[in-house]
C-alpha cells in the first residue's frame, strides 16, 4: 500500500474549522473528524476541544474511547496520514480512575475507565432484587470520591432561593421512603442493533439492567419544603423541568410532571438494598426516577435546579441519549435540540435461559426470564414462541407480578415449560419472547426497523438459538 502523507503536529494545528477542515491526531496517526464532528455521541463541543490537537490526552480521560465500543474503528476510517512528531507517553500524569472502588470480577466489563459493565445472565434470576456487588454499571466519568460529613445538596431555580443540606438535613427532615426500582440504560441489547450495523456505543447484551429497593426521601418533598413547589401550583412557576448535576459532572433532567407526581415515586435515594449506597452507585445521594432511562438516574447528585429549560450537555440535548429513523446515518443539518430526549422506556423483555448456543435434551424446554416496561406500566403477559411466532405459549409470572397499576417500577421474572413438537426434536432451535405491558403496548418483531444510530431502545422478540438433543 501506499505511504500516508506525513504531517507534523504544526500542519494538524492548521485544521480546526469546517473551511480547513477539522484534524486531530492520535498515537502516529493523522484524521480529518470534519464530517464526524456533528455525529459525535459525546458532543460537538467536546470533540471540538480537540481540534488541531492530540486527542491522546482527552482519551485518557474519557477511555471509553479505547475499549470494546467502536470509537477506534470509526477514527481510523478518517485517517489522512502520519505523524511524524507523536506525543510521548505522560507518565506524570495520575490516572484519574485510580480512586475508583474494586469491581465484583462476575461483572461482564465493557470499559473500566469509566466503568461499564453488565449484570452476567448466569446471576440474572438468582434474586429479584440483584445482589449490590453484581449491579450493571454505566459511568461516564471516574467515580468521585466524597466525604459524607462534607456533603452538601444544594436545591436552587426559578422563583426560589438556594438552600443547601447535608446528609442528616435529608435523613432527619424527610420521612424515608422505599421504591422497588429496576434500571435499564437506554443502550441494553445494543449487541443486536450491532448486527445489523454497527452503532456508536457500548455492545450491551441484556444485562444492562438491575433491580434493587432504594431507601431514600421523596424528590417532591423536598422540593416541596426547599422550594414550595408541588404538583398543584407548578403552572403558576412556570418550571418544566427539575436538571440533576451530579459531582462527577454528569448532567440531566426530567419533567416536572414526574418530579412532582404523587405517583411518580422520584427518589433521593441514599440506601441500596438495605445498605447504605455504595460509592459504586452514587453515595452518599443519588437520584432514581424510576419507569426512566437510566441515565436520567443521576448519581453522586449534588444540585438540583427547577428550571424552565432542560439541562444542558450531550447527554440531554446532545445525540447520546435521542433515537433517529433507521435511515439517519448522518447528522449533519438535523437539528439535534428538535428532538426529544429519551425519558421513559417502552416494553422489554428477554429470555435468561437457556442459555443461546446451549443443547437441551428433554422434550419440554424450561426457559426463564425477565420482563420489564417503562412508565411504571407493569407486565400483563410474556408469551413463548418456538415457530417465530405462528404459535405462542403463555410464560408464568412469577416475582414481581403484583406490582401497583402504573407504579410496577420493577422488572417480572417469568418461566414455562415449552414443548418441543416432534418436528423439531433432535433439530436447532430458536425461542422467541415477547412481553405485553399494562397499555397492551407489546414488543416489536425484528431488529431491522428499530435501528438507529446510537443504538437505543432495542427491545424487539428476544431471540436464543438451543440445539434440541433426542
Ligand atoms: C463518546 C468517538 C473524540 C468525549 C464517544 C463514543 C464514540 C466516540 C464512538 C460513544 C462511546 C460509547 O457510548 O461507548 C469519538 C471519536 C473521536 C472522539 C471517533 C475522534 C476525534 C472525543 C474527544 C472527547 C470525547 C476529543 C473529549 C474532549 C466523549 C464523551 C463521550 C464520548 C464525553 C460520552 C461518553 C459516555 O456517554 O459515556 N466518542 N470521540 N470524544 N466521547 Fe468521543
Amino acid at each position: 500500500a501506499e505511504p500516508w502523507p506525513r504531517y507534523c503536529s504544526a500542519d494538524v494545528a492548521k485544521h480546526t474549522t469546517p473551511e480547513q477542515g477539522i484534524w486531530v491526531s492520535y498515537k502516529d496517526g493523522v484524521y480529518d473528524i470534519t464530517k464526524f464532528v456533528a455525529n459525535h455521541p459525546g458532543g460537538t463541543d467536546k470533540i471540538m476541544l480537540a481540534a488541531g490537537k492530540a486527542i491522546d490526552p482527552f482519551w485518557r480521560i474519557y477511555q471509553q474511547h479505547t475499549g470494546r465500543g467502536n470509537a477506534l474503528e470509526l477514527l481510523e476510517s478518517m485517517r489522512i496520514g502520519d505523524l511524524s512528531d507523536p506525543p510521548q507517553a505522560d507518565d506524570r500524569s495520575s490516572c484519574p480512575f485510580s480512586t475508583d472502588p474494586e469491581r465484583h470480577p462476575g461483572l461482564i466489563f465493557h470499559n473500566n475507565k469509566p466503568c461499564n459493565a453488565e449484570l452476567p445472565a448466569e446471576l440474572m434470576l438468582d434474586a429479584w432484587l440483584t445482589p449490590n456487588p453484581v449491579w450493571f454499571i454505566r459511568h461516564h466519568h471516574p467515580v468521585p470520591i466524597m466525604d459524607h460529613d462534607q456533603y452538601r445538596l444544594v436545591v436552587d431555580g426559578v422563583g426560589t432561593k438556594s438552600v443547601t443540606l447535608s446528609l442528616e438535613d435529608l435523613k432527619s427532615r424527610f420521612l424515608k421512603r422505599e421504591v422497588v426500582a429496576t434500571l435499564q440504560c437506554g443502550g441494553n441489547r445494543r449487541s443486536e442493533l450491532d448486527q445489523i450495523e454497527k452503532t456508536s456505543g457500548i455492545p450491551w447484551g441484556f444485562g444492562a439492567m438491575s433491580t434493587a429497593k432504594w431507601g431514600g426521601v421523596y424528590l417532591r418533598e423536598v422540593l416541596q419544603h426547599c422550594a414550595g413547589l408541588s404538583h398543584e401550583n407548578v403552572e403558576a412557576f412556570e418550571v418544566k423541568h427539575i436538571i440533576f448535576k451530579g459531582l462527577d459532572s454528569m448532567e440531566a433532567s426530567i419533567p416536572v410532571q414526574k418530579a412532582l407526581s404523587p405517583y411518580g415515586d422520584v427518589l433521593l435515594a441514599y440506601e441500596m438494598n438495605g445498605e447504605s449506597l455504595p460509592k459504586e452507585h452514587g453515595a452518599p445521594v443519588r437520584i432514581i426516577v424510576p419507569g426512566v432511562v437510566g441515565v436520567r438516574n443521576v448519581k453522586w447528585v449534588g444540585k438540583i435546579t427547577a428550571s424552565q429549560e432542560e439541562a444542558q450537555g450531550p447527554w440531554q440535548r446532545g445525540i447520546a441519549y435521542k433515537g433517529f429513523s433507521p435511515n439517519v446515518k448522518e447528522l449533519t443539518g438535523i437539528d439535534i435540540e428538535k428532538i426529544p430526549s429519551m425519558q421513559d422506556l417502552p416494553v422489554q423483555s428477554a429470555i435468561v435461559f437457556p442459555k443461546a448456543g446451549s443443547t437441551v435434551e428433554l422434550d419440554d424446554i424450561e426457559v426463564k426470564g425477565f420482563a420489564w416496561s417503562g412508565g411504571g406500566r407493569g407486565i400483563v403477559r410474556v408469551d413463548l414462541s418456538l415457530d417465530d411466532g405462528k404459535t405462542w405459549i403463555t410464560a408464568d409470572l412469577q416475582d414481581g407480578k403484583d406490582q401497583a397499576y402504573n407504579r410496577a417500577w420493577a422488572w417480572t421474572f417469568w418461566e414455562a415449560s415449552v414443548p418441543v413438537p416432534d418436528s423439531l426434536k433432535g433439530k436447532d432451535i430458536t425461542i422467541l419472547c415477547r412481553a405485553v405491558d399494562s397499555a397492551y403496548s407489546t414488543q416489536p418483531e425484528r431488529p431491522e426497523p428499530l435501528w438507529n444510530l446510537r443504538g437505543l431502545n432495542c427491545n424487539c422478540w428476544h431471540r436464543v438459538s438451543i440445539r434440541h438433543q433426542d
